[in-house]
């Protein structure tokens, strides 16, 4: 293992009924508040109102973003940083799918910051303050509830980048599984794919003695892929919903990486062709990772391998370590596919024509993947493999 810091002060509160704690978490942090939302879904099935009843209740001020896009972008984040300097806003609740939370994110950062937020995002600036926010998430994928991380697009330069800082962490996030019952099969999908690519993300690394993070793992996804299939049958099962929102928190808010790099380079890479074409995050993750792994296994065949035998129940009876690792790999296409997410870039409708512009808006990121480091042909290769 190597050295490790575990910080994480996301107070998380989950299960059915959990909004009434809301007045309670807020106390805190002031009355004056900016709701920030999506395109609507949360107006659909009453969580609108109730998250409006109960502010009021808690004798809050609410100024309101409505709109903000899935793989929401910079315009949206300025706009809410005008709202919070000109309203004196004293706390955000955001209150959707990771799209929201990230934006909330920036929004919050940005409001302690003079410049433009979009410094921040770049890296030019680290964020040294931020407002306090919580969240409601209704959606289960992204992990953002319980990470400092936010991932914002730049509309103008098709450019889309992940920050994070310590003053990010949500103050609290909400997570009731009832509010996930009205995601579509296809976005609860994207979000089964997307928790799983985190825990793969991470798996991949290169250090040793990981036997617990390992473990812990392999136990998300297997959970994840038990649960998934059941899920889609019946859209509303408190159960299932539950197993899946608890899974999507787990996978990234810092408790299976500590000890270890993970590796990243996918999501760099699905960052890229999402900041061009819009497409859904773990669409493009489904499509892209299975490739990413073929491009990379042999810089440790070891890790293939045991994914392979103790996820996916490939038999070790004679095989090679690659034939086992392959059959690893084509059993994860396989499941993903099974449950309806994409496998190629023309589903989307992608051609080769940007791969140039998308690989070098990878590398600006600077190193690209700590399992195995990436170049410009590599990232270009993983693209074309890809189409
Ligand atoms: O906008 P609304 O109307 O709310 O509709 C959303 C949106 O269309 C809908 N939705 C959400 N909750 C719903 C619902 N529809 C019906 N019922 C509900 N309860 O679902 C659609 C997708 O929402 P979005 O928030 O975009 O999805 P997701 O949570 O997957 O977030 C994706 C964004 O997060 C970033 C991605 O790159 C992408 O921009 N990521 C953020 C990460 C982080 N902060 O840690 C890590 C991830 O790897 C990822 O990169
Ligand atoms: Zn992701």
């Amino acid at each position: 293992m190597d050295n490790f810091t575990f910080y994480n002060p996301t107070k998380l509160i989950f299960g059915k009924g959990q909004l009434e704690t809301l007045p309670q978490e807020m106390e805190a942090y002031g009355k004056n508040v900016l709701l920030v939302y999506g395109g609507g879904s949360i107006k659909r099935r009453g969580l609108y109102d109730d998250v409006i009843n109960t502010l009021h209740k808690a004798g809050a001020t609410v100024t309101e973003l409505a709109g903000v896009e899935p793989n929401p972008r910079l315009s949206t984040v300025r706009k809410g940083v005008e709202l919070c300097k000109e309203n004196q806003i004293d706390f955000l609740l955001a209150v959707g799918g990771g799209s929201v939370i990230d934006c909330t994110k920036a929004i919050a950062a940005g409001a302690k910051y003079d410049g433009d937020v979009w410094d921040i995002v770049l890296k030019k600036q680290i964020a040294t303050e931020a407002l306090p926010f919580g969240t409601v998430l209704t959606l289960a994928a992204t992990g953002s509830e319980m990470n400092a991380g936010s991932v914002i697009t730049n509309w103008e330069t098709n450019e889309k980048y992940g920050w994070g800082s310590p003053v990010t962490f949500p103050k609290f996030s909400i997570l009731d599984p009832v509010n996930t019952f009205s995601v579509p099969k296809d976005h609860t999908v994207y979000g089964i794919v997307d928790m799983m690519s985190h825990v793969l993300e991470q798996y991949f690394h290169q250090t040793t003695n990981t036997p617990l993070q390992d473990r812990m793992c392999e136990a998300v996804l297997t959970t994840v892929m038990e649960t998934a299939p059941k899920l889609l049958e019946d859209l509303e099962s408190y159960e299932h919903r539950e197993t899946i929102l608890y899974n999507g928190t787990i996978a990234l808010n810092g408790m299976l990486q500590m000890g270890y790099r993970g590796d990243w380079a996918t999501h760099g890479i699905e960052h890229a062709v999402s900041a061009i074409y819009d497409i859904p995050h773990a669409g493009g993750l489904a499509i892209l990772f299975p490739n990413w792994m073929e491009h990379v296994m042999d810089a440790n065949l070891g890790r293939f391998k045991q994914l392979a035998v103790r996820v996916f129940g490939v038999q070790d009876n004679g095989s090679t370590d690659k034939e086992i690792a392959l059959e690893g790999i084509r059993r994860l296409r396989e499941f993903w596919s099974s449950l309806g997410a994409p496998t190629r870039l023309a589903d989307y409708d992608i051609d080769d024509k940007n791969i140039d512009k998308m690989a070098e808006h990878v590398m600006s990121q600077g190193t690209v993947g700590n399992f195995k480091s990436l170049s410009h042909e590599d990232v270009t290769s993983i693209l074309k493999a890809s189409l």
